[in-house]
């Protein structure tokens, strides 16, 4: 159950294995900051702030700022890119301050404006990726702009980028509301993807080339049968709803990350190599068996954002469960691989965007979207939250932990066939042994494998991931024989290794 927390400052600092999220700001309405209280008057009378008006739906986190998009569904929204100073005195329900500054998000404006913006990427070069969709409005929206990739660069809030997608990119449908960010060998080599939820498309821009490309899937349409929602005691049908979750994986073996993606209406999540996507030639060229069906997640299983950390612990938003969902990409992709992190009827209704920083926190924000969008909000009570907690601690004894890094040094015999190692008292760890695993050709071995994919993790295997028997009965093992381990010779003769647990596990 999401706890509230009072005091602000505590917040990165939990060590409690039972942590779950916890609240850090929540509004009754969301309001601005103003350089003085006449402005913010002016704006009042004149309608350019009815703060009744404005909904959350977008987060991020970058140093001390936690950005806070606005879409401009309605009049009265003074700003649709924000953030909240996360070193400012705490304040349960800070004013939001527009990014990067008033004129910056200038309805109408073109060419220094932002008109509406949804999800946002910062990326670990420094930039911070905004897709402003041009639009102003919801069912009777306008096209005032077109629209526009705008990159920030974080140090200076300067805009160091501006894209205007090409026509080619859009179809008359076109509903962009979420964004990826794949940064590959360096910072130049970057790609950002951009989910067309109402067009059906996936939309591929390269940093390094200036350009974008779209490609199109059935993969990327609704289900028919899971079209109806049930959200905060209102039923109501998205059913046009497709591809809307995106996230990259980490870089696999192969030097590409995978994209997971999953449909707004839908209970099934898909995959395909970024290899692909960032090839312009294969969206002409025959891609469709690239994109994969990775599994069902269940009943109940919508979801609109996804994330995915570094050791590919993927965390997703379940919007008919008022819950975060997660799932480790070493396992197979299905409900018993699939945790609920948190939960909390009241906190949590429609988890909009949920996000992980560079220090392994996760973010949350909850809106109560369906109840703005179909009926009223009741301002009398609080109606948006900003939730955090660690990563770790969140999925701590999960089925989404992710299986204990080991060591290898070149001392520690690893037993031919499957062996127990007892490396810490009372946990007991087994090492399934893919020797004879046939598909594995034998003038391949001598490499360490991910045996979910058969691609080499390292040449000079450094670590072998080892599964708790408990969690996982089948075990995946891994080939931990090195390129100058030989089968030939006395055992005694053979290369060995030393097991021990990763410090940061600890
Ligand atoms: C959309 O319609 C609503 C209600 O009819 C109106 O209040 C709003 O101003 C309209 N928005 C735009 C952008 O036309
Ligand atoms: C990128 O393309 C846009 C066209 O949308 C152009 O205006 C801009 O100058 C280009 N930027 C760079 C760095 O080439
Ligand atoms: C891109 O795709 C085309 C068509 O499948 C292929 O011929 C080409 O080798 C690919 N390029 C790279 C860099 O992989």
């Amino acid at each position: 159950m999401a706890t509230r927390v009072l005091i602000f400052g505590c917040f990165v600092a939990f060590a409690s294995a039972t942590v779950k999220l916890q609240e850090i700001f929540s509004w009754r309405v969301l309001d601005w900051n103003y350089p003085d209280s006449y402005s913010r008057q002016n704006a009042l009378a004149s309608g350019a702030l009815t703060p009744e008006n404005a909904l959350p739906v977008g987060i991020e986190r970058w140093g001390n700022k936690l950005f806070v998009s606005v879409p401009r569904w309605r009049s009265g929204i003074p700003a649709t890119l924000n953030y909240i100073k996360l070193d400012a005195p705490y304040d349960p329900s800070p004013k939001l301050n527009p990014y990067p500054s008033w004129k910056g998000n200038e309805l109408g404006n073109c060419d220094t404006g932002l008109n509406t913006v949804y999800r946002i990427k910062a990326d670990r070069c420094g930039r911070l990726w905004v897709l402003d969709t041009g639009t102003y409005g919801y069912d009777n929206a306008t096209n005032l702009c077109p629209y526009t990739l705008n990159v920030y660069d974080l140090h200076t809030d300067q805009r160091i980028r501006r894209y205007v997608l090409r026509p080619e990119d859009i179809v008359s449908t076109t509903f962009i509301a979420n964004i990826a960010v794949d940064i590959g060998s360096s910072c130049e080599d970057t790609f950002a993807y951009f989910s067309d939820e109402l067009g059906y498309g996936l939309i591929v821009y390269s940093w390094e080339k200036n350009n974008s490309w779209r490609f199109s899937h059935s993969y990327f349409m609704p289900d028919p049968l899971t079209g109806d929602f049930n959200i905060a005691g209102l039923n109501f049908q998205w059913g046009a709803e497709g591809i809307f979750g995106i996230a990259p994986s980490p870089i696999k073996s192969d030097g590409y990350r995978t994209l997971y993606f999953t449909p707004l209406s839908s209970h099934t999540e898909f995959s395909v190599s970024t290899s692909i996507l960032r090839n312009e030639s294969k969206v002409e060229d025959g891609s469709f068996n690239d994109f994969k069906v990775v599994g069902v997640r269940g009943p109940d299983a919508h979801t609109t954002a996804k994330v995915i950390d570094d050791l590919g612990i993927q965390l997703f938003n379940l919007i008919d469960q008022n819950a975060i969902g997660c799932w480790y990409w070493g396992r197979p992709f299905k409900p018993q691989n699939i945790a609920v992190v948190d939960k909390d009827d009241v906190g949590l209704i429609f988890p909009s965007d949920i996000k992980i920083d560079d220090n392994r926190n996760v973010w949350v924000i909850s809106d109560r979207m369906p109840v703005f969008l179909e009926a009223e909000l009741d301002y009398s009570d609080i109606n948006f939250r900003i939730y955090s907690a660690p990563l770790d601690s969140l999925v701590k004894e999960t089925v989404c932990e992710p299986p204990a890094r080991v060591q290898l040094n070149p001392h520690t015999h690893i037993q031919p066939q499957s062996a127990i190692y007892n490396t810490n008292p009372g946990l007991t760890w087994h090492i399934s042994n893919i020797q004879n695993k046939p598909r594995i050709p034998q003038s391949q071995r001598g490499f360490l494998r991910n045996p979910l994919d058969d691609n080499i993790i390292a040449t000079t295997p450094s670590y072998i991931d080892l599964y708790y028997p408990k969690q996982t009965p089948q075990s995946i093992g891994y080939n931990l024989r090195s390129s100058t381990e030989s089968n030939k010779g006395p055992w005694w003769s053979r290369p060995t290794y030393d097991v021990y647990e990763d410090s940061y596990r600890n």
